[in-house]
């Protein structure tokens, strides 16, 4: 085998293997990588917001173990778990000169002076979550503090005051996490309103 010829297979065999790893992987195509790697930070960066944001608090059921209270991952989001009835709110105990208001031990469903009122499911369910909502539903729906940014108002203790103050990039990207959870259907009860 002469120079020319070594080089001429040399260089075939080459092209081989970027023709052979093009074809096997899409996600070589420069462009989609690209989006693919941005709607990745963004995400990650909604779920750190929504981490120190402390929407689990009120928005994620939670376990209880010989560790105490945790967070219960298994379906993170999904709001006041639809089965779990709130007792009977005795009387005499909202308002000023009673505790002010009650909470059941998943933190989820709430009774105070404004009615009784259950934390919303986050998930993408298009039925009983915020599947079908757009990004726009939930930037104007935290800036108002109108339910789906143009209903009824968002009742306590949801601070969605706190949000409003976001910087818009920031709300982009808290809903680009929550769409990219696993959809958890969880029918969360309507609030009751005081003098409704
Ligand atoms: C102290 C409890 C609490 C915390 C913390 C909390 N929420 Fe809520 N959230 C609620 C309750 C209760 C509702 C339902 C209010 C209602 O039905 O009017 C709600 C409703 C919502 C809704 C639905 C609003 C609508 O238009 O109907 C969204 C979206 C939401 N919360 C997002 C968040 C995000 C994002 C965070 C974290 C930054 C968060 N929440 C933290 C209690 C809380």
């Amino acid at each position: 085998m002469n120079l020319k010829t070594y080089i001429g297979v040399f260089f075939i065999f080459i092209l081989a293997i970027v023709i052979y790893s093009f074809a096997s992987s899409p996600s070589i195509a420069i462009g989609a990588e690209g989006n693919g790697n941005e709607n990745k930070s963004l995400i990650e960066r909604g779920k750190y917001l929504v981490t120190i944001g402390g929407c689990h608090d009120c928005h994620t059921p939670k376990k209880f173990g010989p560790e105490g209270m945790s967070f219960d991952m298994e379906r993170h989001f999904s709001g006041h778990p639809a089965e779990d009835k709130l007792p009977e709110v005795p009387d005499g105990v909202l308002g000023m000169d009673g505790w002010g208001f009650l909470g059941n031990h998943h933190l989820t469903g709430f009774a105070g002076p404004w009615g009784i009122t259950y934390a919303a499911n986050l998930t993408p369910d298009e039925e009983t979550g915020i599947g079908s909502w757009t990004e726009e539903m939930f930037i104007k729906a935290m800036r108002t503090g109108q339910h789906m940014g143009e209903g009824r108002p968002i009742m306590p203790p949801m601070p969605w005051f706190n949000l409003a103050e976001a910087k818009e990039e920031d709300l982009k990207a808290m809903f680009a996490y929550f769409m990219s959870l696993p959809p958890i259907h969880n029918p969360v009860p309507e609030p009751v309103l005081r003098g409704k």
